[in-house]
């Protein structure tokens, strides 16, 4: 065999040496350690939080004592009250898709805390915070994935969190950013919403979906739901005009077209969804079902975006930014009542476990809430 050959054969197997041994090392996960002793020194105060010192289900959850945070000057510490789950939760926890852990650690999480949406009560104030003062009831998404906590410290200006509107408990509020901020990018930002438009929304009855009807009512879209049996009392009474039962219907075989499909399910390719949007339609693809670990959800929206230059529609994903300007946006549409949180099931914070496994499920009606006392 030639020179060349052998160094090309020689090449070839050491990249596939190198990424047989890169996939195994995403794929592996240590055993779970018991808790280190807290290291702060003594009479540092502690707080109980939810931390996660391995990745996998559920089960791998414990509530622990943590040092409680101390405000930067440029943040806020909100005792909290409430918090709510979201996807985002379990793939953190799992670090599912695989791909995530290049960025949450090799083999066990670098950060073991849990968490983003939390509803509370500002406890302290950094020197240089003006937004906020003592005493504020407020609302937001943890930048630092901590919220699962009796208190959560968050950057106060340009970061998701705003005033509690007062019509709203901590539960409601707690229910909102990351869906209603996700549901509202989705329609305005990507789907670019019109008065008028014809609105379709797939998962319709889950957490971001519940938010996207109203949202999409609240901004002058005719808007048709798709959710089960048991999602459609719940999507009809929050202003879907239709709605759709998938156990029983299809609408991807149905005549209706739509000038926006924001889709939360996914299980089809951008090609076959054409046929539902009207010439200038558009279809923001938000999330999918595919629980596959390698790829998950991530394995649709690539394909969105790999159809995307040769198809005529417009057909895009989104990864939501968690922003002040939105929450706020949001925060009004809940003081005006034109939103209101559907909450499916309340968790106690020891119960914060069952919270997730719960809505691991994928049928949740709603959101998923834990009270914090
Ligand atoms: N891109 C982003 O930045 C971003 C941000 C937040 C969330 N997400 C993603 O968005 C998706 C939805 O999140 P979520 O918080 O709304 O989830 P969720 O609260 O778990 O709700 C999922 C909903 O989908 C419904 N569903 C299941 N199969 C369905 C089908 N074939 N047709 C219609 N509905 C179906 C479920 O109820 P029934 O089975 O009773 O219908 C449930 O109501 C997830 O994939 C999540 O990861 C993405």
């Amino acid at each position: 065999m030639k020179l060349r050959y052998r160094v090309a054969i020689g090449v070839v197997s050491l990249v596939a040496a190198a990424a047989a041994s890169g996939l195994a090392a995403l794929r592996y996960e240590a055993p779970c350690t018991a808790a280190p002793p807290v290291p702060v020194p003594a009479g540092t105060p502690l707080m109980k939080a939810v931390v996660h010192r391995c990745y996998g289900s559920p089960d791998v959850i414990t509530i622990e004592d943590v040092a409680k945070p101390l405000p930067a000057s440029n943040e806020v510490l909100v005792k909290v009250r409430a918090v709510s789950v979201n996807r985002l939760d379990w793939h953190v926890l799992r670090a599912e898709p695989y791909v995530m852990r290049t960025g949450s650690g090799i083999g066990r999480p670098n950060d073991v805390r849990l968490g983003a949406d939390f509803a509370g009560t500002v406890e302290a104030v950094g020197k240089d915070v003006t937004r906020f003062r003592v005493g504020d009831d407020v609302f937001g998404a943890s930048g630092r994935n901590s919220a699962f906590a009796q208190y959560v410290k968050v950057v106060a200006e340009h970061w998701a969190i705003a005033p509690k509107p007062t019509n709203v408990s901590f539960e409601e509020a707690a229910a909102v950013p990351v869906a209603a901020i996700t549901a509202l990018q989705a329609l305005r930002d990507q789907g670019r919403i019109q008065p008028g438009h014809k609105v379709l929304v797939n998962g319709a009855a889950g957490g971001v979906g519940t938010f996207a009807v109203q949202i999409a009512k609240a901004l002058g879209a005719e808007v048709t739901g798709v959710c089960s049996t048991g999602g459609a009392a719940l999507v009809a009474r929050l202003g879907s005009d239709h709605v759709i039962d998938y156990t029983r219907d299809d609408f991807m075989l149905r005549d209706e077209r739509y000038d926006l499909i924001v889709d939360m399910v996914g299980g089809h390719s951008p090609v076959e969804y054409q046929r539902v949007l009207t010439p200038t339609g558009a279809l923001v693809l938000v999330g999918t079902t595919d629980k596959g670990r390698w790829l998950g959800p991530l394995s649709g929206m690539l394909a969105v975006l790999a159809y995307a230059p040769f198809i005529e529609h417009r057909v895009t994903t989104l990864i939501a930014k968690l922003n002040e300007p939105d929450l706020a946006f949001v925060a009004q549409l809940l003081q005006d009542g034109k939103i209101t949180p559907a909450i499916d099931r309340r968790y106690a914070f020891r119960d914060t476990a069952d919270a997730i496994r719960y809505l691991e499920q994928g049928h949740t009606h709603g959101k998923v809430v834990v009270t914090v006392d």
